[in-house]
């Protein structure tokens, strides 16, 4: 039988319902991927991945990190992550200021706090591990830290959703998401003025009073875009990825239960599993760069002006980084080869340290909640967004 041809295309039903054995095939068969017709490279193996992650001279980020940001003729909002050096250099410098293991530490309580509160009011005989659980908690963990009055916590978290929201075949922002993020942004222009006035103890205050050097070497103030921008950044980033980290693991511990198990028996192994869940089905699916120049990576070479996508999470699956890669373990040798789940390089996520603790949290309080538990296999439903993949929902029964 011939196989039909290799076809990546990220806004497919087939692409968003199962990546991985595009994935495969892209670095069996070709690993420098080329589309004609919209013009751009992947990249799929590890090598090349990781590559073109710590070559930020030639792999830009500032024209954006999906396909019809880095196509647009305008560039994307100022915010970090569409940053090259030296702005990069300086406002990353700044931000980690804010995610220093002290600052995140400080924010356990309110992790357990939050998981506590969800899981008492859920019900063990219909629970659904996104809906009720993972959605809520963790936006409210960083929008609490920005300094989002409670009442439009949630509120932060369905406008990202339907700005990140994809229809199979649409490549940009629908006209729903472009009127999300309009609201976003409205809704951060006039929390930053308030802060203005009157500062609190919160991030958005702390960045309305810090200074970054400019091109000239001079110090300066953020302006009202470039702290929205960076607000908006931060509730997407806090909304979208734990969220979809604890529902893939739902899953994924219920179709390998020694998994579970060895969990159960010991439970100072989760920081393990978390770093293999994100290894495994990592919220992040690929970023796009831009070449700034022609190019080489081991798989070959790219000429300068292409988009080109990074699939992280193909990299993280290549049995020639990983032994065994397709194979679930919370007991692999994890220094075989670098998990690109968090990224790499320069913009390697910047809010790791609070991703990693509120994972692990929350899968501590899922074992204490359902330690034997089924998946409604026929209500399991995934999300359909642009580079981020995962469960909106995830029904599962706890057994007794
Ligand atoms: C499981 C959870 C998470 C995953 C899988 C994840 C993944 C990533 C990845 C892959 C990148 C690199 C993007 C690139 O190279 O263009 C990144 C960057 C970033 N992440 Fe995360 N992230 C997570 C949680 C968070 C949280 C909770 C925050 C906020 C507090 C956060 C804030 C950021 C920021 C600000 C950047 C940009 C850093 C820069 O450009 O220097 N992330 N993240």
């Amino acid at each position: 039988m011939t196989q039909a041809e290799l076809v990546f295309d990220p806004f497919s039903q087939e692409y968003f319902n199962n990546p991985f054995d595009i994935y495969e095939r892209m670095r069996a068969e070709a690993p420098l991927y080329y589309d004609t017709g919209e013009d751009f490279y992947a990249l799929s193996r590890h090598e090349d991945v990781a590559a073109a992650l710590k070559d930020h001279e030639s792999f830009s980020s500032t024209r954006g990190c999906d396909l019809a940001m880095v196509k647009a003729d305008e560039p994307p909002q100022k915010s970090i992550i569409f940053m090259d050096p030296p702005e990069h250099r300086h406002m990353r410098s700044l931000l980690n200021k804010a995610f220093t293991p002290r600052a995140v530490q400080s924010q356990r309580d309110v992790v357990i706090e939050l998981a506590d509160k969800y899981l008492a009011g859920a019900d063990p005989e219909n629970f659904d591990v996104v809906q009720d659980f993972s959605g809520p908690f963790p936006v409210e963990v960083i929008t609490r830290m920005a300094g989002v009055p409670e009442e439009y916590r949630q509120q932060v978290r369905h406008w990202i959703d339907t700005s990140l929201s994809r229809e199979p075949g649409q490549m940009g922002t629908s006209e729903a998401g472009m009127q999300a993020n309009i609201e976003t942004a409205m809704y951060y222009y006039g929390l930053v003025q308030e802060r203005r006035e009157n500062p609190q103890d919160d991030m958005i205050s702390r960045l309305i009073a810090a200074e970054i050097p400019d091109d000239d070497g001079h110090m300066r103030r953020l302006d009202d875009i470039e702290i929205c921008g960076f607000a908006t950044l931060l509730g997407g980033a806090g909304a979208e990825t734990v969220t979809k980290l604890m529902g893939t693991a739902a899953v994924n511990f219920a179709r390998f239960p020694d998994q579970w198990r060895k969990l159960l028996d010991d439970r100072s192994k989760i920081p393990a599993a978390v770093e293999e869940l994100l290894r495994y089905e990592g919220p992040v699916q690929y970023n796009v760069r831009y070449t700034l120049k022609d190019t080489e990576v081991p798989s070959g070479k790219i000429p300068a002006g292409k988009p080109v996508f990074l699939l992280l999470a193909s990299a993280n699956r290549d049995s020639a980084a990983f032994t065994d890669a397709d194979a679930f373990d919370i007991d692999r040798d994890r220094t075989e080869a670098q998990n690109l789940g968090l990224g790499y390089g320069i913009h390697s996520c910047l809010g790791a340290a609070l991703a990693r603790m509120e994972s692990a949290l929350a899968l501590e309080k899922l074992l204490d909640f359902m330690p034997r538990y089924e998946v409604q296999w026929d209500g399991l439903r995934r999300v359909q967004m642009q580079n981020v993949a995962g469960y909106s929902h995830v029904p599962v029964k706890v057994l007794r």
